[in-house]
């Protein structure tokens, strides 16, 4: 049968039931604003391992799925369980008659991967079958699985395409974590034909909501870049520490494709429509960036620019692992799913001023 693609309006979609794990986190609560402003019901499940409980200790929500509800104006149902649980997934299972699930629960520090390479392949690989066993039971076959650019390991190729080996070079447990899923999920496809699985790359998130009530809230010192220059901005640290101005690049300093995270939300919903496409089987990848990257003193002089504040820098040393640049090509994604990234750098920098101007403690208020 001739089976032709079309894109339906977001708008046109019909509610859907959706089980997000990780919805408590900064990329599951993002989608989950997406989701319950398209009008679907949302369940989140999330361990808050990463996520702090918040300012009041007697609500059952977190104060960041508090906000999203402020956000959208819509209830969520939350479950404060860990996926690897299988008996309490289950019982969220019998509750709800779900279409499909967003799976973003995982652990996500690379250097602590390195560190505890059990408790990530644990998590991140054991948390990821225990779901999918449990999906299987309930007769849930359809998945969006947050994946990453750091499946394509050390790039051989510039732009990044779908195509591009993924695995090999993979330096740490949180990557290698995230392409041995994508190989269960082909894996799995391939055994029953009622499953599909949609998995997105994402290149280098940043950003926050534009209300500035949502954003990137890290525990501890923060390893990546954003957040780092945001907590210097706001006088939490003296200085960002650049790692190396010596790569093959035309200012020294390593190159990435950051991608706004309401962009990275949207796509979400773009992949979902995919997902649940009639003429839509197996498994399939898509790379969720821009296509274009920056460098880290583009960033931070696109930072000062938006904050108003100086942001100091010291240069140091490389980090191990790191790469001159990281890029992706955003075609696929523009072709199959109809989704392009539409946020720029100023609107990334303005938003994380925004949130952290706003909320210098992250989720806590003091
Ligand atoms: C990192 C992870 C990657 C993960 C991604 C999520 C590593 C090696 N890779 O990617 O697996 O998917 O985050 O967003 O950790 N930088 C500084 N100073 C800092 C922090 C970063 O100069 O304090 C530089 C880095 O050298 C790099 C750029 O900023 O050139 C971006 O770094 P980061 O935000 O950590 O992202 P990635 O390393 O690309």
């Amino acid at each position: 049968m001739e089976c032709q693609v079309t894109f339906v309006e977001a708008t046109a979609m019909p509610a859907r039931t959706v089980l997000v794990t990780g919805g408590a986190g900064y990329v599951g609560s993002h989608a989950v604003v997406q989701l319950l402003s398209q009008g679907h019901e949302v369940v989140v499940v999330d361990n808050l391992v990463n996520a702090p409980r918040g300012n009041d200790a007697a609500s059952p929500l977190t104060e960041c799925l508090r906000r999203v509800q402020e956000i959208a104006g819509k209830t969520l149902n939350f479950h404060q369980m860990d996926i690897m649980d299988r008996s309490q997934l289950d019982r969220v299972f019998a509750c709800y008659s779900f279409d499909y699930v967003m799976h973003f629960a995982a652990l996500k520090a690379v250097g602590e991967s390195v560190e505890k390479p059990l408790l990530y392949y644990k998590n991140n690989v054991g948390g990821s079958i225990t779901l999918l066993e449990a999906m299987k039971d309930h007769n849930v076959k359809k998945l969006i699985y947050s994946s990453s650019a750091t499946v394509y390991g050390t790039p051989q190729k510039l732009p990044l395409t779908e195509d591009h080996p993924t695995g090999v070079n993979c330096t740490n447990p949180y990557g290698k974590s995230k392409y041995f899923v994508e190989e269960i999920l082909k894996d799995l496809v391939t055994s029953d034909k009622e499953w599909r699985a949609v998995s997105l790359r994402y290149f280098n998130p940043v950003g926050a909501h534009e209300s500035g009530l949502i954003g990137e809230d890290p525990q501890g010192v923060p390893s990546n870049l954003m957040p780092y220059i945001a907590q210097v901005a706001v006088g939490r640290r003296p200085r960002l520490q650049v790692f190396g101005d010596d790569y093959d690049t035309p200012d020294g300093t390593g190159v990435r494709d950051y991608i706004h995270i309401q962009d990275l939300a949207v796509g979400h919903l773009a992949a979902a429509r995919k997902l649940l496409d009639p003429c839509f089987q197996g498994f399939r990848a898509y790379n969720l960036g821009t296509g274009s990257g920056l460098s880290v003193l583009q960033l931070v002089q696109a930072f000062e620019k938006a904050s108003g504040r100086q942001v100091p820098y010291e240069v140091v040393g490389r980090r191990p692992g790191d790469i001159a640049y990281c890029y992706s090509s955003a075609s696929l994604a523009k072709r199959e799913l109809g989704w392009q990234a539409q946020k720029g750098v100023d609107e990334m920098c303005e938003s994380v001023w925004r949130w952290q101007s706003k909320n210098p403690n992250g989720y806590r208020s003091s």
